[in-house]
């Protein structure tokens, strides 16, 4: 059996007509750019999520950068975010002149732990030190942060929140929605995302209409008249094409989201009939939040040769991410070395994304599991 770790063919096979209809519309109306298929999406989205606005953009990676400018962000500024997550959340903060400063992340979520955010902001206030302007809550692999704690920090010390939700579309805290938190939030719609377009794409969501109407000229070339340049803007508009794709797939996914919680639970549920949970360490999901599974990922000690042994059994795994940012190369003039935050450098030695995607079967997982448990009785 081959087990991809996603398949987006199938996926697209599933819902073809819907999409080639969408697509022929365009083409025959010819509308391109920030046409009503980008307008609509972007209310429907908002609605989606319980915000007021919804702003279209080229990318995730944008929607993040182009917050944070709208916000007021910039140069000479720090901006609290986690190492572990995928390289656009820092890109973004350095992309406006700010600096990352990284916090430790907690071991059972995969996200930033509020507790040393408030520990690293205290000092920074007794210290006198007033850079810290915001922070990026990321939600990994589909589970909310903590965020009663994090809304109560970025009010108790003044600093914005921009939630990046590009793993997290669906996903509730105490059946509120994420992106609804925080001054800003970025979508991704990258094709694997578990809202993807067929191509880059991304949305800022906010309840700010000051906010909102700088964040569609920043998107336009610091334009609201065309051909007159209020701000300094750019290029980083969400496409008439992507735009119609993702109204479609917009309708599927809360019975998407709903599949991956049902495969996630089967995959727990088989691993625990194994009695695998000494090897294993599962994905938590906590009882007042909706983790929509993005990612269903394990913690094992022995990570690299579990991977090419299921490699070699023909199911694909992932590592997200081999190597926290704070370590990365392209960062090592901020100045972090290796132990500085164990909590992510662990979890980098250790985590492997299954397959997980809606289309699955259940003989599928049940092989992977099956091929993981012969693993473990090898005496691996
Ligand atoms: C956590 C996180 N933030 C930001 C991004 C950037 O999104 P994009 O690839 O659409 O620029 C991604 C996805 O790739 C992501 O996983």
């Amino acid at each position: 059996m081959q087990i991809p770790l996603l398949d987006l063919t199938s996926q697209y096979k599933s819902i073809k007509s819907e999409i080639d209809e969408a697509i022929e519309q365009v083409l025959n109306n010819g509308t391109f750019i920030l046409g009503e298929n980008v307008r609509r999406l972007e209310e429907e989205i908002a609605h989606f999520i319980g915000t007021g606005f919804g702003i279209g953009v080229a990318s995730g990676t944008d929607a993040l950068e182009l917050s944070l400018t709208a916000l007021g962000i910039g140069e000479g500024d720090e901006v609290i975010t986690t190492p572990f997550t995928f390289i656009a959340t820092a890109e973004a903060i350095c992309a406006v002149g700010a600096k990352p400063v990284f916090i430790d992340i907690d071991l059972d979520t995969y996200n930033i732990d509020p507790q040393k955010v408030r520990e690293y902001l205290r000092k920074a206030q007794s210290a006198k030190r007033r850079a810290i302007k915001a922070l990026i809550p990321v939600h990994l692999y589909g589970q909310t942060c903590l965020m009663d704690e994090l809304c109560e920090i970025t009010k108790e010390y003044k600093i914005k929140m921009v939630e990046d939700c590009a793993q997290a579309i669906g996903a509730e805290c105490r059946g509120k929605k994420v992106g609804s938190f925080g001054d800003c939030a970025g979508f991704s719609f990258f094709p694997s995302k578990n809202l993807g377009a067929y191509g880059d794409g991304g949305m800022v969501l906010t309840n700010n209409p000051e906010v909102a109407a700088t964040l569609k000229m920043l998107r336009a070339h610091g334009s609201s008249k065309k051909y007159f340049h209020k701000i300094k803007g750019r290029n980083s508009r969400l496409d008439e094409l992507q735009a119609a794709i993702l109204r479609v797939k917009l309708k599927k996914i809360s019975g998407w989201n709903q599949a991956r919680i049902k495969y996630a639970n089967l995959y727990n549920t088989l691993f625990s009939k194994q009695e695998l949970e000494k090897e294993i360490i599962l994905p938590k999901s906590q009882g007042d939040r909706l983790h929509i599974y993005h990612l269903y990922c394990i913690r094992v000690k022995n990570r690299d040769k579990l991977k090419e042994f299921l490699a070699a059994n023909g199911v694909s795994c992932a590592i997200h991410y081999p190597l926290g940012i704070h370590l990365q190369e392209v960062y090592k003039n901020l100045g972090y070395k290796n132990g500085d935050l164990p909590n992510s450098e662990l979890a980098s030695s250790q985590i492997l994304a299954l397959p997980l995607y809606p289309e699955m079967s259940i003989e599928q997982i049940e092989y992977v599991v099956d091929k993981i448990n012969s693993f473990y009785s090898k005496g691996a």
